[in-house]
């Protein structure tokens, strides 16, 4: 591939261009300033690609995600959660010695430090659970010190296994104490996803036996949210841990940053929409409001900035929210009902198809979250608990680059230039 040319005023620069091994070409302008003085303007970083990754890759023409080049349809179908975790985290799916040797790794960390049962108390009891997660997520750096030292491989690991084993007894409690039961301990004789439905559901009062149907639902949500590509919060875990900071401070910088109603919070915020919308005959209602531009309601759940195609994880959510739904003889749900009935309108309207607004993945989470018995308010620290693993993916591809630096962006300075201070008689 020959350099791009970019010629501005007097100047003309020979730019490389980089051959990804999938997607378009890229430019390479890291000496762009240095040799032209200019910086380049992309808010929402449409354009820039801000690092190198073999992790994910999304072909939003085609609709297509992969993990490490597996399609995201074939690992909801045939893989599970932790062996998603070994792929996004080591590059290759394991072998059987790998997995059971992974498997029981993970189950060990499962447990939090029993002062961190104290730390919960700290929190009003109708803190929202995302809030808890948050706080709890950066407190681990301070229950877990052994293992904060970056340039150390072994603590970069240690912490890699503690976030994810702890992040469902986490994200479990943070449930727990938002409804005033006693928290559950990790059962490290059940599998990852079960063990976090029986945290989430089980009383010490009753016996509870987890629904293997659920379970494989709720390990299908996870593998689907697993990891994203440069995405929000990825961004965020990345700029956060270009300036050496720990790995528990990265994780948590993530999810407060999924937690907008953009990114992460929208699987809330679509099922409210639903509820709201309540019945099928009020379905064009919202669908004129979504149009009007002096109106900021946007249908939640229907567009994404990668996907102009369909998103492929929605198309697996969807199947699994009609199982589920099925299982539990509710699948004229009124919530359900809506929601078929509004992405087929969306689907045949000009504006919904020449925007290329598709339903995404957290379109129909929520339902079957919400079948399952989570409320609204646990949607956003569940995708957290499923995104953990990619976070931490990208986090440790990033350190372990040799040509990593502290993240900073430049600007596009529109203030005022410079002026003397005026003292405060003279304004
Ligand atoms: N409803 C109505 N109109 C929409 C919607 C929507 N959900 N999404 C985008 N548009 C319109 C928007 O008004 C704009 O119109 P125009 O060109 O006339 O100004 C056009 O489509 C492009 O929108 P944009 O905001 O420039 O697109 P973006 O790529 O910056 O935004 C998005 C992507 C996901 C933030 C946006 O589609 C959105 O707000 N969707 C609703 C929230 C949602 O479901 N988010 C979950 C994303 S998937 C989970 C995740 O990855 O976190």
């Amino acid at each position: 591939m020959t350099d791009a040319t970019l010629k501005f005023g007097e100047k003309e620069l020979n730019l490389p261009m980089l051959s990804p091994t999938a997607g378009p070409d890229v430019i390479d302008i890291q000496k762009l300033y240095a040799q032209g003085g200019v910086f380049t303007y992309d808010p929402g970083f449409t354009s820039t690609a801000s690092c190198q990754s073999k992790i994910t890759f999304i072909d939003g023409n085609k609709g297509e995600l992969l993990y490490r080049g597996y399609p995201i349809d074939q690992l909801a179908e045939k893989s599970h959660f932790l062996e998603v975790c070994y792929l996004l985290l080591y590059g290759e799916l394991p072998t059987s010695e790998q997995l059971s040797e992974f498997v029981p790794r993970v189950t060990r960390h499962t447990m939090l430090h029993e002062q961190m049962a104290y730390f919960y108390r700290g929190f009003r009891r109708d803190a929202p659970p995302m809030a808890v997660v948050c706080g709890v997520m950066g407190a681990l750096s301070s229950f877990y010190h052994d293992s904060t030292d970056i340039t150390d491989p072994e603590q970069r690991e240690i912490a890699t296994v503690r976030m994810i084993a702890k992040i469902p007894t986490i994200t479990a409690w943070a449930y727990k104490y938002s409804i005033g039961q006693p928290f559950v301990y990790p059962k490290n004789e059940l599998d990852y996803t079960s063990n976090f439905l029986h945290m989430c559901f089980s009383v010490p009062a009753e016996k509870y036996a987890v629904d293997p149907i659920l379970s494989r639902a709720m390990d299908r949500i996870f593998t689907l949210h697993a990891d994203h590509e440069q995405n929000a919060s990825t961004s965020t875990v990345r700029l956060a841990g270009s300036s050496g900071a720990n790995p528990f401070a990265c994780i948590a910088a993530g999810v407060a940053c999924l937690w907008g109603p953009a990114h992460g919070g929208a699987n809330e915020a679509a099922l409210n929409m639903l509820r709201e919308i309540g019945t099928v005959d009020r379905i064009p209602e919202y669908i004129a409001r979504a149009k009007d531009k002096s109106d900021p309601f946007r249908l939640m759940g229907f567009g994404h900035r990668v996907y102009k195609n369909f998103d492929p994880r929605a198309k697996v959510m969807k199947e699994s929210a009609d199982e589920v739904l099925g299982l539990m003889g509710i699948e004229n749900n009124p919530t359900l009902q809506v929601a078929k009935e509004l992405e087929k309108i969306a689907l045949e309207d000009p504006y919904f198809i020449e925007k290329k607004l598709y339903p995404n993945v957290d379109f129909y989470s929520g339902i079957i979250l919400d079948a399952m018995g989570f409320p609204s308010s646990m949607f956003t620290p569940i995708f957290a608990l499923a995104r953990t693993v990619g976070w931490i993916a990208q986090w440790k591809e990033m350190i372990s680059e040799p040509t990593q630096k502290i993240g900073r962006p430049r600007q596009l300075y529109t203030g005022p230039t410079y002026r003397d201070y005026v003292d405060v008689e003279n304004r």
